[in-house]
């Protein structure tokens, strides 16, 4: 045995390892996503236990709780009341909707905190898909991208005007980005920022999500517009898009399964990437621990450190806050 290489060496305490570890979470890595509705009662979502569907009040509190604890910014993904619902989705860009108002109120109360903003359809689509649905004659449906284009800009807009730091298009339709650009620079919003999600898959991890949201798709699925999960030069293909198209941040979604798409949109471009670690992936976890099977402290900080491992810059996460506090 030639032993003169130990690699064991740099592992014998754990001071020598913190010294020699490569990838280390950060408060600052995390995005919170956060789901509320316009009632005044916070509620349980059965789908995703630990997670709440915030009335304002409690919005702004949990906001300000997860800032507090270094985390630099939040994603907010409204639950729409049924009757809102239009095959038109007109709610989407209503300026006095309840994502406009939900900015305001966090912007107010926590300026320094960065504000997400999703850009899509389906919460306010009776249908349930990001974009317009078109019927052809036998029934089956069509997903319209121009049309579905111009009303995203329009949300786009009017998240922007409520002070949104950043819009973040996640409808998969062609040309958005640059769309929204446009849109927002004309409106003398050239400082809002565009976190795309630029590789996004037709993934069964997001169920718990639309559960969260009462928005699955009531006809067919989103396999015309989200990527294959086989798929990763279209990965690459998207990024090229985004960037020429004006994206300031680009994500990957979602993240444990796909971490060697994380790997190569961080190899290939110069742009902050981000990933996110979807409902289905929090789901996995949470209910694996709560049956005790799982050490949850343990696989959340390992499945985030492998995300981060991979290339992520930024990790959206339902575990952000307990992950904050930990870290702290
Ligand atoms: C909607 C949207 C989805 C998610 C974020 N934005 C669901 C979907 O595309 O069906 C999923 C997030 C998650 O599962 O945590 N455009």
């Amino acid at each position: 045995m030639n032993l003169f290489q130990r690699p064991r060496r740099n592992r014998k305490s754990a001071a020598l390892r913190a010294m020699v570890r490569e990838t280390e979470l950060r408060p600052s890595d995390f995005v919170y996503p956060l789901f509320f509705h316009d009632g005044t009662e916070d509620e349980a979502i059965e789908s995703m236990p630990g997670c709440q569907r915030w009335a304002l009040e409690g919005l702004v509190r949990e906001a300000g709780e997860a800032h507090a604890l270094g985390i630099p910014a939040v994603i907010l993904f409204p639950a729409i009341a049924k009757d809102r619902k239009t095959p038109g989705a007109e709610e989407s860009y209503n300026p006095e909707g309840l994502v406009p108002r939900a900015v305001r109120a966090l912007k107010a109360a926590q300026p320094s905190l960065v504000v997400i903003t999703d850009v899509a359809l389906d919460p306010y689509n009776s249908d349930g898909q990001d974009g317009l649905v078109a019927r052809k004659e036998d029934g089956s449906i069509r997903i319209l991208n121009d049309e579905t284009v111009e009303i995203l800009c329009r949300q786009a807009l009017s998240h922007a005007e409520a002070g949104a730091d950043m819009v973040g298009p996640s409808d998969m339709m062609d040309g958005r980005v640059a769309a929204i650009r446009s849109a927002l620079d004309a409106a003398s919003f050239e400082e809002t920022s565009i976190l795309s999600y630029t590789a996004k898959y037709a993934s069964a991890y997001y169920g718990p999500f639309r559960g969260a949201l009462d928005s699955a798709p009531k006809d067919g699925d989103k396999k015309t517009y989200q990527m294959d999960p086989g798929n990763i030069q279209e990965a690459i293909r998207e990024l090229l898009l985004d960037e020429e198209e004006g994206a300031d941040m680009v994500m990957v979604k979602p993240a444990g399964p796909y971490l060697d798409v994380i790997s190569a949109l961080r190899e290939a471009t110069t742009l902050p990437v981000a990933a996110y670690q979807v409902s289905g992936e929090y789901l996995m976890i949470k209910s694996a621990s709560a049956g005790g099977w799982l050490d949850e402290e343990a696989v959340v900080c390992e499945s985030l450190t492998g995300i981060k491992r991979a290339g992520a810059d930024v990790i959206l996460t339902y575990f952000a806050k307990e992950v904050a506090q930990r870290l702290g």
